[in-house]
């Protein structure tokens, strides 16, 4: 199971620029690595979600896109994702898809 979920407007996520007047869905923690599966960007093109990658970048973590829909799947791919497969949510849903890896600067904690 991952951490824990980060909720839109919460702490956490402010931190890292995932708000509610750009964004719909929720992300999770994983140790040192941002879990993305379900997010909208509500204003797309704006450079909203290079903006949240550059932000979890600058703490150290990692980021983990699972079972992308094909515009995140291709933005994955052109911002040097590996592709990699696992479960969807360990021990929660263990449905194998593809998950697209970028790892952080920080090691410490990787779980991969
Ligand atoms: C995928 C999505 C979240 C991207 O968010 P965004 O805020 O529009 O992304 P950005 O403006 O920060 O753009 C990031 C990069 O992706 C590229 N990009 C964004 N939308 C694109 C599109 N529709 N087609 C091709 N490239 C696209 C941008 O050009 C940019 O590339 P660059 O860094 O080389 O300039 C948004 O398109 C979206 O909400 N899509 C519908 C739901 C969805 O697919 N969610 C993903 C679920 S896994």
């Amino acid at each position: 199971m991952f951490d824990y979920p980060i909720d839109l407007d919460t702490p956490e996520a402010c931190e890292i620029g995932f708000t509610s007047d750009k964004f719909e869905g929720y992300l999770w923690q994983d140790g040192k690595y941002i879990i993305i599966s379900s997010i909208k960007s509500l204003q797309p093109r704006q450079g909203h979600l290079n903006a949240l990658f550059a932000n979890i970048q600058g703490k150290g973590w990692g980021i983990k896109v699972t079972n992308p829909l094909p515009v995140m799947e291709a933005i994955c791919k052109k911002k040097g994702f590996t592709l990699t497969q696992g479960p969807v949510e360990p021990g929660i849903c263990d449905d194998i898809v593809d998950i697209y890896v970028l790892k952080g600067s920080n090691p410490v904690d990787d779980k991969t």
